[in-house]
């Protein structure tokens, strides 16, 4: 398989919906695609990363959030449900396909999701904070919504004036 390469918004692709697993997609290909997206990922210093960001249209993604007291929160997550939300956090919030952009963003707290992990394996995890934020959006590139989409509208101007910038200065392919 090629190796992966990120791309930046606004590739149509991260405005798509992507299409779900099906059974016959697990196996060898589908678990060599996810650790090159965990790969891709990690040089990108990223904590997560969705199939769509490296032009693949399908519900896939991973998540590494280190955790000071313990392993990290390390998963893959295949046809990502979210279950349950509760609560409201406010933070800055990146992007791998908005390089160099960093935006607040309003997000729940706590998250239920459900997922195929990748031996097909159905899982359940309850994540808070980052965690929480990270599985947002995440799950949000699955269904083609970028952070753009969930900045108030005047963070969102900013934002993309910004975008329209660093494009004219070559440092936004
Ligand atoms: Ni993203």
């Amino acid at each position: 398989m090629l190796d992966l390469k990120i791309v930046h918004y606004p590739d149509p692709v991260l405005l798509t919906v992507a299409k779900p697993v099906t059974e016959e997609r697990f196996g060898k290909e589908l678990e060599e695609l996810v650790d090159k997206m965990f790969a891709t990922m990690y040089q990108a210093r990223g904590v997560g990363l969705a199939a769509p960001q490296v032009g693949i249209s399908e519900r896939i993604f991973v998540m590494d959030i280190p955790n000071e007291d313990g392993p990290s929160q390390k998963h893959a997550f295949i046809n990502p449900e979210i279950l349950h939300v509760e609560g409201e956090q406010v933070g800055d919030e990146g992007c791998l396909s908005f390089p160099g952009l960093y935006q607040q963003v309003k997000r729940d707290t706590r998250v239920i999701v459900r997922a195929h992990d990748v031996a097909g394996q159905e899982f359940e995890l309850d994540v808070s904070d980052l965690a929480a934020r990270c599985v947002l959006h995440e799950t949000d590139h699955c269904d083609g919504i970028v952070f753009l989409d969930r900045m108030s509208p005047l963070k969102r101007q900013l934002a993309k004036r910004k975008i329209k910038r660093l494009q004219n200065t070559g440092e936004w392919e």
